[in-house]
């Protein structure tokens, strides 16, 4: 019945946080996001989706930040590959990237803006250098159209996890409120 209201009105009906279906999509070079990653998932129970390139990034640090500055300069969203074919049952979507140039990813920013997170709940998580979160939130926000952007995010420094566990079960509980 809740899938069948949810597709009449074209939004993700969720009666309550135990009954939504979470997954959590993060992209990661260097393994501190799927460090996060992994923690979000264990508290909330949901299921893990590794965001991959097709083509990968340089291995080099300078290679890399030049790419994606260039890649946001340019507005480009490189190729990734393809997502959980169940993704459309997922109402609750926690989405993880490291912080380039002071915002998303650009492997995420391809899937947040790629339409397939229309009518869900989104939750962003970062991992930084020392900048903090910056406008991940809010880039990310204006980049998921028809999404519902939960915009107080959780950031941490490299690997560090702190309040990651709290963030993420406080989070999921005031989806349905
Ligand atoms: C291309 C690139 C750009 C970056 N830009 C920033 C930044 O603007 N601010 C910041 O604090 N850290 C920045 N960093 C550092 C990463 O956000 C940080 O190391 C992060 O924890 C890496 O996560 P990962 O191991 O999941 O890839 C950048 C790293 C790269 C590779």
């Amino acid at each position: 019945m809740k899938k069948f209201l949810s597709c009449l009105l074209g939004t993700t009906i969720v009666a309550s946080a135990a009954d939504a279906k979470t997954l959590v999509a993060y992209f990661t070079l260097t393994g501190h996001t799927q460090k996060a990653a992994q923690i979000v998932a264990e508290v909330t129970g949901a299921d893990l989706y590794q965001i991959e390139l097709v083509t990968p990034y340089p291995s080099e640090y300078k290679a890399q930040t030049e790419l994606a500055k260039k890649e946001l300069q340019e507005g480009t969203l490189p190729a990734i590959k393809p997502w959980p074919e169940n993704i459309g049952e997922y109402d609750v979507v926690f989405v993880g990237s490291p912080v380039w140039w002071g915002t998303m990813a650009t492997p995420v920013r391809t899937f947040l803006k790629s339409g397939v997170l229309k009518g869900k709940t989104v939750i962003p998580f970062v991992t930084h250098g020392g900048g903090g979160a910056d406008n991940s939130f809010t880039d990310t926000a204006a980049l998921c159209e028809g999404c519902q952007v939960n915009t107080d995010g959780w950031s941490g420094y490299e690997n560090m996890t702190f309040g990651l566990k709290k963030w993420a079960k406080k989070s999921l509980d005031a989806v349905s409120k």
